[in-house]
């Protein structure tokens, strides 16, 4: 089955917001709607990403070849694959996401690429993960692994457990494995900008049905239990070892709203 570009799609407008070309008329028309809620969306977007890359850059710093990102997006704008070949090329990479159309468009992106692939699983089932053929092909799960939840938490509502979900993906990880995660937040942000998040969060769930969750800072932090956190902790995504003088949203209210954060499985 081909990619739905009929209706809006939750990666390809995040693919908008970070300046991709995987995006089509009806992904812009809703990405323009959410950003009139709140206006520094698409820094917000930037900034998860940059923080992502800095991210998988410290991992293979650490040692770590094989990585599953799990509610990747779309593999484009600098994502984990292209971040980790630019430090080594034999790094293998696994993107999980389980929107269909976002594994179409993927796995096109991808074909020329034998260490990385796309698999459609829902990353609320880790056991799914760990069976998909991709996953078994390309992971070893013997050897360290870094699991990158950049954009899952923020879709897994209060009763599904999310602090027990990221518990599972520690628990089937060999020793010098890594997790980090990052999430949406408004703790630090001022009213009005509260404000906006609200009515961001609003229309996602008109836009394209998704319904997004905000968390605060000990909550986030508490689903690392169990971990070691790698300094500086959990942090605002801006300030997670941020390369000097490239804070590019150093003005901007989004950089209130999210935190970013990495432990190591002992
Ligand atoms: C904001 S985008 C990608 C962000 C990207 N990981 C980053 O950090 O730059 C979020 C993605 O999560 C995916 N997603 C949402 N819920 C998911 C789930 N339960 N399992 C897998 N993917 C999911 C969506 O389809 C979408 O492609």
């Amino acid at each position: 089955m081909r990619a739905d570009v009929e209706n809006a799609n939750i990666a390809r407008i995040y693919d908008y917001y970070l300046g991709g070309l995987y995006n089509f008329a009806i992904d812009r028309e809703r990405a323009e709607r959410i950003k009139l809620m709140l206006p520094s969306v698409d820094l917000l977007a930037r900034g998860n990403r940059d923080w992502l890359r800095r991210s998988v850059r410290y991992l293979v710093g650490e040692g770590v070849r094989q990585f599953i990102d799990i509610a990747s997006g779309l593999p484009t704008v600098g994502n984990t694959h292209e971040v980790a070949h630019a430090l080594d090329a034999q790094a293998r990479v696994v993107y999980v996401d389980n929107d269909h159309s976002a594994v179409v468009h993927g796995e096109d992106i991808l074909a020329t690429e034998p260490l990385v692939a796309m698999a459609e699983v829902d990353g609320r089932y880790p056991d799914q993960v760990w069976s998909h053929p991709a996953v078994r092909e390309l992971i070893d799960l013997s050897q360290p692994v870094g699991i990158v939840l950049g954009g899952l938490l923020v879709f897994v509502q209060d009763d599904e457990d999310p602090a027990g979900l990221v518990a599972a993906y520690r628990d089937a990880l060999a020793p010098g494995s890594y997790i980090a995660m990052s999430h949406l937040s408004a703790d630090t942000a001022d009213e009005e900008t509260r404000g906006q998040v609200d009515r961001m969060v609003a229309a996602y769930q008109a836009g394209v049905g998704a319904n997004l969750y905000v968390r605060d800072k000990a909550t986030i932090t508490s689903w690392f239990d169990g971990m070691e956190l790698v300094e500086p902790g959990v942090t605002l995504m801006a300030d997670w070892r941020p390369d000097p003088g490239l804070d590019v949203d150093a003005q901007t209210p989004s950089r209130q709203l999210g935190y970013g954060g990495m432990a190591r499985v002992g």
